[in-house]
Formats: structure tokens, C-alpha cells, sequence
């Protein structure tokens, strides 16, 4: 059993997850967050959001459940967190600063200067968020003013990768794990957080701290890249009647290239991509190397680019005007099994046709009590079907399963006009026409 003690800041996405990864692993562990609700519903063993499987974990876990292991607990308070843990991971929240590109390092400045004051014995501070490259040498000098325990408490930076709706298994089965370090000892106590059976297995890179951080921004500049290179393409077969969905298959058997994010539709969107490549492009202008990444200005317009050509698209199909007709929109997230809508651009292309005057209906598995505090004016349907009641389109924005199992000729039973826009090309155009509908996706020929 690990003897050292975990303490987990943040309980997002992020923390909540690797909170509970890490007493999966044997730890005992104490979350915090400052946030009182997400703290209550953490301690009755359920997930502030949805992600596939990270509840039954908890539940696994958290002490005062029946049949728990216990190791799991949570707290509002800092010095109780100090006091608990020899390794703190920082797991806050890092957005876009409103109005601006950079990157809004509030949150975890605020989660370092209440730690640091009551660090008064030997620790690591860990941080995992994602932040601009040379934060972590910054932070690590605020500590060494703050902490009673002076040299004792150390930093060090440990990117995550995980993916939402695959964040369980991505914390448990990591494919490497990055260790920002600026001492033997720092490694030594992050390679035996890591030393356990489940993480076994995945490369163990000690680097500097710049190098660390500049992992993971680096690694979503080239996922947000990819994703906008294979929708630039689709403008390309768009124009010269290519399929962008045979061309990725055909590019992907490359295996320089392979046939991950090559999926061409309306693009990226979610809490991670667009505001880190955002903030890199910040961060470089402050490192005076701006021309390095002029490019991901590029790799963001193409990307939203792709939500103006679904919209128009739809007015295209709908004969030139959008105002009045009743469109049914099928996902609100920005991906599937995520109630993340955050940056959605199946909720922003939603929205942008209810401002020019459709009746937009909304249908998504997981995400409507998101998308209603964000776009309270739309109209939400609790299934396909009745999203689809009298539509005039219908389009199809986020690839959630249910949408592939979708019957063709039951909804064609209940829309006005049999008409559908696939946004993330996942449905079978054969199958949608063979039942009569006008199928039209991005990228893709038109018939
Ligand atoms: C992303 C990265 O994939 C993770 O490695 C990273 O840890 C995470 O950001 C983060 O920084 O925390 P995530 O935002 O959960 O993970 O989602 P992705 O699976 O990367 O999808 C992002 C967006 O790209 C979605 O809107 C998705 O629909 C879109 N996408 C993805 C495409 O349009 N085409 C593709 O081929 C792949």
C-alpha cells in the first residue's frame, strides 16, 4: 500500500478525476475545492459532471459510503489540505482571459498563495493544469517565500492528457507521464506516485520545468493542427468534389500520419483546444518569438470558419433564409459522452441560427442543462424525435452514438421536410437517401 498522502486542488474535470485515479491507486487522498456544492455532491459519491465511469470510482472510494475503501475524502479547508497531503496537485481551472487571447492564471495563483502559507513541513507541489510556459519557475518562487517549511516544499509540473469522456481511463492507463523537475528528490517522489501497478507501463519523462509545461501546450497545438488541416481539406474537396472522409481514410494509412483527428465536420471546440492554442500565441508574443506560431492564427480560423459554413450551408438548404423555419439541432456538447459545452460548436452554430431568426430545437444526451444556462432562449427537446416534430432540417452537430443508431424513416415520419446536415460526417449517407432524405455533410459530395 503507497505510503504517501495525496491531496488533490480543484475538482473540475480534471481534479475530480485524478482525485479518485489516485485512490484507485492505493493513495489516500484528500480533494479540495472552495466551491461548497461541488464538495457535497463529491462527498455523497457523485461526479460534479458527467464522465463515463468516474462515479462508480468514487463511489468505490469516498469514505462514509457503504463498502468504500475510505481513501477518498474532500475538504474546503487549505490548512487542512497542507497539513494531510506530502504531494499537492494543483488541478485548477486555467480559461481565456475574457476579451483577450492569454491565459487566466488567477485561479491557480489564488490555489498557491492559500496552500503555501501552511506548508509547514517537507512536501511537493504539483502542478498539472495547463499554463503558460514559465509559470511553473514563477509559482515555484512564491512558495519559497510563503512556505514556513522554506527549502523543504518543493514544485514541479506534471501535464495531463487526459480526453473528456475517456478522463478515467486516460488517468489510469496514462500514455506517458511528463515530470517538469528541478531536484533528484522531485522526481524521486513523482516516480513513486507513479510507481504503481495500473500507471506501470508508460514512459516516465524527467524534464526541466519549461519543457514540461511546453509538452502539453505544444501537443494541443499540434491536435488543434491536425484537425484543422483535415478541414481544410474539406474546403478543398468541397470546391473540386473530393470526399474529405475517403481522403483522411487514404492519408491515415500512413503511418507518419496515422488516421487519428483527421475528422473533418465543423471543428474543435471544448475548454482545452481553442484557449490553449490561443494563449501559446500569447505567451509567444510575451517570449517575443510571436512569428513562431503565427500558424495557429490560421489553425483558429479555419476552425471557426467550419461553424459560418454550417451555417450557411443550412441557409443554403433552406433556400436562402433561415428566418422562420424550424430547425432541429441533434448535440450541444462539444464532443460526445461529455456534458461539456463549453467553446461548443454545436452550440454556437445553434445559436447563431436562433439570432437569425430560425425555431431552433435542441436535443442532447447529456448536455441541456448546460446548454439552457448558456442559451436559455433556445427551445430543448428530451429526445431526437420530438426535436425533430414539424423540423424543416435537421442537423446533426455532435457525433453521440445514439445519433448513428438513429431510424431514418421514424424520424422522416415526424419532420416537415426529410433534410439533414451532418456536421461531423459520422452518419452513412447511403442509409439516410435510401430513405428519402436530402443528406448533405462537409467536405463530402453532394450526391
Ligand atoms: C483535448 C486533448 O485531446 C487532450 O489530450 C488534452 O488533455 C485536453 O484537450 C486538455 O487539454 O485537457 P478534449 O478537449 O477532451 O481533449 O477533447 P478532444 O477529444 O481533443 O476533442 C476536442 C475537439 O476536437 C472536439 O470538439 C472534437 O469534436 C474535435 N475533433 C476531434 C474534431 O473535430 N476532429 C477530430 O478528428 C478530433
Amino acid at each position: 500500500m503507497p505510503s504517501l498522502k495525496i491531496t488533490v486542488i480543484g475538482t473540475g474535470y480534471l481534479g475530480a478525476t485524478h482525485a479518485a485515479a489516485m485512490a484507485e491507486l492505493g493513495f489516500e487522498v484528500l480533494g479540495l475545492d472552495i466551491a461548497e456544492e461541488k464538495i457535497d455532491l463529491l462527498r455523497a459519491g457523485r461526479a460534479p459532471m458527467y464522465e463515463p465511469g468516474l462515479e462508480d470510482l468514487l463511489r468505490r472510494h469516498v469514505a462514509g459510503i457503504e463498502g468504500s475503501t475510505g481513501r477518498l475524502r474532500f475538504t474546503t479547508s487549505y490548512p487542512e489540505a497542507a497539513e494531510f497531503g506530502d504531494v499537492h496537485f494543483i488541478c485548477v481551472t486555467t480559461p481565456q482571459k475574457a476579451g483577450e487571447y492569454a491565459c487566466d492564471m488567477s485561479y491557480v495563483d489564488a490555489a498557491v498563495a492559500s496552500l503555501a502559507p501552511h506548508l509547514s513541513r517537507p512536501a511537493l507541489v504539483v502542478g498539472k493544469s495547463t499554463v503558460p510556459v514559465g509559470s511553473a519557475a514563477r509559482l515555484g518562487q512564491v512558495i519559497a517565500g510563503l512556505a514556513p517549511a522554506g527549502p523543504d516544499v518543493e514544485l514541479a509540473w506534471n501535464p495531463e492528457f487526459l480526453r473528456e469522456g475517456f478522463a478515467v481511463q486516460d488517468t489510469l492507463r496514462p500514455d506517458r507521464i511528463v515530470a517538469g523537475v528541478t531536484s533528484e528528490r522531485a522526481e524521486s517522489l513523482l516516480r513513486e506516485v507513479y510507481a504503481t501497478p495500473i500507471a506501470e507501463g508508460s514512459p516516465f519523462l524527467a524534464t526541466d520545468l519549461p519543457t514540461a509545461e511546453l509538452v502539453k501546450t505544444a501537443a494541443n497545438a499540434f491536435l488543434s493542427t491536425k484537425i484543422s488541416f483535415i478541414n481544410a481539406m474539406a474546403e478543398i474537396c468541397e470546391a473540386a468534389d473530393g470526399d474529405v472522409v475517403r481522403l483522411a481514410e487514404a492519408l491515415g494509412y500512413d503511418d507518419r500520419i496515422g488516421h487519428k483527428f483527421l475528422r473533418a465536420g465543423i471543428g474543435f471546440g471544448g475548454g482545452c483546444l481553442p484557449k490553449d492554442i490561443r494563449a501559446f500565441m500569447a505567451r509567444a508574443g510575451e517570449l517575443g518569438v510571436d512569428q513562431a506560431l503565427t500558424f495557429l492564427r490560421e489553425v483558429d480560423s479555419i476552425n471557426m470558419r467550419r461553424r459560418a459554413h454550417m451555417i450557411e450551408l443550412t441557409r443554403e438548404a433552406l433556400g436562402g433564409s433561415v428566418l422562420g423555419r424550424r430547425i432541429a439541432i441533434l448535440g450541444a456538447t462539444f464532443k460526445p459522452d461529455s456534458d461539456d459545452v463549453r467553446d461548443s460548436p454545436a452550440l454556437n452554430v445553434a445559436g447563431q441560427l436562433h439570432l437569425q431568426g430560425a425555431q431552433v430545437t435542441v436535443y442532447d444526451p447529456k448536455g441541456t442543462e448546460n446548454a439552457r444556462a448558456v442559451f436559455p432562449t433556445l427551445r430543448y427537446a428530451d429526445t431526437a424525435l420530438a426535436a425533430a416534430v414539424g423540423a424543416d432540417a435537421v442537423l446533426h452537430l455532435t457525433e453521440w452514438r445514439e445519433f448513428g443508431e438513429l431510424d431514418p424513416a421514424a424520424l422522416g415520419e415526424v419532420v416537415t421536410e426529410r433534410r439533414i446536415l451532418d456536421g461531423r460526417n459520422t452518419l452513412d449517407p447511403a442509409v439516410w437517401r435510401k430513405a428519402g432524405w436530402t443528406y448533405r455533410a462537409m467536405g463530402r459530395p453532394t450526391a
